[in-house]
């Protein structure tokens, strides 16, 4: 990477970090996904960086999730986010991502006063945050809200199963649908979503073989988390995966590093080198445009300032 000039240490402003764009995945190309074969993949990111590492990776959706209360923001549960920070989050995941279908997380408080309340929230992540669309908790109980977004043009992923929003009422994050009945139940609040016309849905927490016979019965693509591998896609949390999460991951998660440690031994060298001097080194410093004479910054001094002040210092 070619270092900006000395001049301007920050690089030129008017420069766009320009890349090329492959072809945009949207709604209708990601419902055409559902029995193709070809699985959806979908991460959470919250930021310009790791937005851009997934639009790099080649994922086909990004969720701003609210699980960021807990991976960026160290909340207990997902239900301290604001609209104001999920809006905020989305409009630097939108600046990253060129190619992924970019949605929202409806947050807790943001759809539970009604209809209208629902629409006003869902414009907001739509118009200031850029994202294309939503994602809302909840089953049959949130039909009602999902046809009323989509009847205003904002596409809507549905997501049932275990919900992270509904911790208290349930008393814990619990596995759905671990019963005939319960499945059963799980099954009409998918149909419900789908009928209401959600575009996906996340099946969260729930029985690999009845997450897959949900997806065999929806025309919709489903997109499990800890779901088995019978979804149309798949979908974790970000820093789960890339190992940046403090304390034990769920067991439907995989790392594929440990980045933490990455960091942690970076800092520990960087606290070691301006420790001994080691940094910041000659490479890391600008020259004066010109030779500058020895007594360059004699006639610059306060004025109370006296010459036998600096020998005292
Ligand atoms: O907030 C979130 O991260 C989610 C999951 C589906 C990953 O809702």
């Amino acid at each position: 990477m070619t270092q900006p000039p000395d001049s301007t240490p920050y690089g030129d402003p008017s420069a766009p970090m320009e890349r090329p764009v492959p072809s945009k995945v949207t709604v209708p190309r990601l419902l055409a996904r559902k029995n193709s074969g070809q699985k959806i993949l979908c991460l959470t990111a919250y930021d310009y960086p790791t937005a851009r590492l997934v639009d790099e990776a080649g994922f086909d959706l990004i969720l701003v999730g609210d699980s960021m209360a807990n991976v960026v923001l160290g909340h207990a549960s997902t239900l301290k986010i604001t609209l104001d920070q999920i809006i905020s989050a989305t409009r630097a995941v939108r600046r990253a991502a060129d190619r992924p279908l970019v949605l929202a997380d409806m947050p807790f408080g943001s759809f539970h006063t009604g209809v209208h309340d629902t629409l006003k929230n869902a414009l907001r992540i739509v118009r200031e945050g850029g994202a294309h669309g939503v994602k809302i908790e909840g089953g049959a109980s949130r039909a009602h809200l999902v046809r009323a977004l989509v009847e205003a043009d904002i596409p809507v992923m549905g997501h049932v199963g275990l919900l992270p929003q509904a911790v208290n009422l349930r008393g814990g994050y619990k596995v759905q649908g671990r019963t005939a009945e319960a499945a059963r139940a799980l099954l009409a609040d998918a149909l419900a979503l789908q009928d209401a016309g959600a575009f996906a849905l996340v099946l969260e927490g729930v029985p690999a073989a009845v997450a897959q016979r949900i997806s065999e019965r929806l025309r919709i693509p489903t997109i499990g988390i800890g779901a088995g591998a019978g979804c149309d896609g798949q979908i974790l949390v970000f820093h789960d995966v890339v190992g940046l999460r403090f304390g034990p991951a769920p067991k439907f998660v995989k790392r594929y590093a440990e980045v933490a440690d990455l960091m942690r031994n970076a800092l520990a060298e960087l606290v070691r080198d301006v420790r001994t001097g080691a940094f910041p080194a000659q490479e890391h410093e600008y020259a004066a445009a010109e030779t500058l004479p020895s007594d360059w910054d004699a006639d610059v001094a306060p004025a109370d300032w006296s010459p036998s002040d600096a020998r005292q210092a």
